[in-house]
């Protein structure tokens, strides 16, 4: 079966709580926690930054953190996560003036670095960035917000990222986030996709008996996997 990784969005948790709902989640079966930064001016809301990634490591949180940045400008922000224990970090071409002298920056500060395409976004810039990215990230939405409506025609790119990855043999995860949900999980996984951002989609589906158990929720998106694991006879 192909390797799914579920990465709830912490945009969706409680904040007041924020390393106890990483706790809870990861101990319910997610495999990546999700890092959404937003400055107010790449996007229209404003977030998280390096601080809060670093509390969340001396909290104890040892699973991947994929730090999802909607900042422009990146380069100078990228050292300080670095430093803060984030393991990937994506950012969007447009934000950056160099994108290639970024992909190279996130790795010469040692964390796995990936690029953010918005659903209007070409994907023509990957002709040559490819083979430099540990992780390409599809937006099924317009970032900036938890809780939108997933945009279907973003899966006609999911198929033609994984011809880009497979064609040439590369190890590099295809990551989709925006409104995905159990009910739709299967068929975004058909597309391509390997890990799956969910913010509402998880922290709005806590287990009816212990709002503190996300395991419901998660065993209903890993069996909706499953079945496209099976279907692709792997
Ligand atoms: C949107 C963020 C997402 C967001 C997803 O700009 O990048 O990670 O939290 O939330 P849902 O899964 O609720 O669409
Ligand atoms: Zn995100």
């Amino acid at each position: 079966m192909a390797d799914f990784q579920i990465a709830p969005s912490i945009l969706s948790a409680d904040f007041a709580k924020l390393g106890e709902e990483c706790d809870n989640v990861l101990a319910s079966g997610a495999d990546i926690i999700h890092f959404d930064v937003m400055d107010n001016h790449y996007v229209p809301n404003l977030t998280i930054g390096p601080l809060v990634c670093d509390a969340l490591r001396k909290h104890g949180i040892t699973a991947p953190i994929d730090v999802h940045l909607m900042v422009n400008p990146v380069d100078r922000i990228i050292p300080d996560f670095a430093k803060a224990g984030a393991t990937y970090i994506t950012f969007h071409p447009e934000a950056s003036e160099h994108v290639y002298r970024t992909l190279q920056l996130i790795k010469g500060e040692g964390c796995k670095a990936g690029l953010v395409f918005n659903p209007a976004t070409p994907l023509d810039v990957l002709e040559y960035t490819l083979p430099k990215c540990d992780m390409v990230l599809l937006m099924s939405v317009n970032p900036g917000f938890s809780g939108q409506a997933f945009i279907p025609y973003v899966l006609d790119k999911a198929r033609q990222v994984r011809k880009m990855i497979d064609d040439q043999g590369l190890d590099c995860r295809l990551e989709i986030d925006g409104g995905v949900k159990a009910d739709n999980i299967a068929e975004v996984a058909a597309a391509g996709i390997d890990t799956f951002v969910s913010g509402s989609g998880i922290f709005g589906g806590r287990n009816e008996s212990d709002p503190n158990k996300y395991d419901t929720i998660l065993k209903q998106m890993r069996d909706e996997l499953a079945k496209v694991g099976s279907k692709r006879g792997a």
